[in-house]
């Protein structure tokens, strides 16, 4: 039978038997990063990709002593082994790990490693084609946005918000850039044959789907513009759709009061086309 299993800090356990000190700060800052990584057939999906942002934003925050790329790889293969589980995720975090609680870092910390992987049920047929629905919402997180923190408070505000009005995600609105991203998700619209997504840089996650399909659209002769767009350009576009591991590529049929109408998307169930045939063929 499969299992959700956990690794915490050097030890396989039961996720439902996984305990982290009280005083580690990860649960007293939000001093963390994470990652979630798809896990399909039994594989992970794009784990180096992962990895990579995951040193990334361990080098950016002044992370010292944490695990490399490789161990943390093994832990995650070997985590996925011993659950059994075929199609899931695997939720990786680093902390600075436990020391009496002061804002500044601690010296010479011990960091705290979480992972678990459990089976995750990725979008069905009817939200693949039928599409999601979104709302707007002001982005007003800070300046790092690249960065994978566990901090993770604004994003869950505006997803209540996104659940409160009977939507699927809310699409933040930077009050001096415009779109930037969902809560968990990279955002797309495709307007006059151009597919527009939000630049690389601070203000959004390089959400590593996000990535893949840019490429997928280049290869597929499609022009790709990396800009911002404000929130009327948004409602303006012919198509609109959401990226992430979880979500993989999600028409969206409705931001706020404006509905698109999916039936005819094109650039989108490609795009989706695509990405399917992209995780058969690098498992
Ligand atoms: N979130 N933007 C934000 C703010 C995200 O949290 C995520 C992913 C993405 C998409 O990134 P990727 O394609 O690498 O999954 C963009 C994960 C899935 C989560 O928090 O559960």
């Amino acid at each position: 039978m499969p299992q959700e299993m956990a690794y915490v800090n050097g030890n396989l356990v039961e996720l439902k038997d996984a305990h982290i000190n009280a005083l580690d700060r990860g649960f007293i800052y939000g001093d963390g990063l994470y990652e979630v990584v798809a896990v399909y057939n039994g594989k992970l999906y794009q784990m180096d990709e992962h990895l990579e942002r995951f040193q990334e934003g361990a080098t950016e925050m002044l992370f010292e002593n944490h695990p490399t790329s490789e161990e943390l790889k093994e832990i995650a293969e070997e985590l996925v082994e011993s659950s059994k589980i075929k199609d899931g995720i695997v939720y990786l975090q680093v902390t600075r790990g436990v020391a009496p609680r002061m804002h500044s870092f601690p010296e010479n910390p011990s960091p705290g490693v979480f992972m678990f992987v459990k089976p995750f049920s990725f979008p069905d047929t009817d939200k693949k084609f039928q599409g999601v629905k979104a709302i707007l919402v002001p982005d007003e997180r800070w300046n790092r946005c690249h960065v994978k923190s566990v901090n993770l408070l604004p994003n869950c505000f505006y997803k209540e918000q996104a659940k409160r009005r009977g939507a699927y995600e809310a699409i933040q609105v930077h009050p001096e850039v415009g779109v930037t991203e969902g809560t968990s998700c990279n955002v797309f619209g495709v307007k006059d044959g151009v597919v527009y997504t939000a630049p690389l840089g601070n203000r959004i996650l390089r959400g590593i789907t996000r990535c893949t399909v840019v490429d997928l659209a280049h290869e597929k002769g499609m022009t790709v513009k990396e800009e911002f767009m404000s929130a009327s350009q948004l409602y303006r576009c012919h198509e609109v759709f959401l990226t992430s591991t979880t979500s993989q590529l999600l028409p969206v049929r409705q931001v706020d009061r404006v509905e698109y109408p999916v039936s005819r998307y094109q650039f989108t169930f490609t795009l989706q086309g695509a990405l399917q045939q992209h995780i058969i063929e690098n498992l």
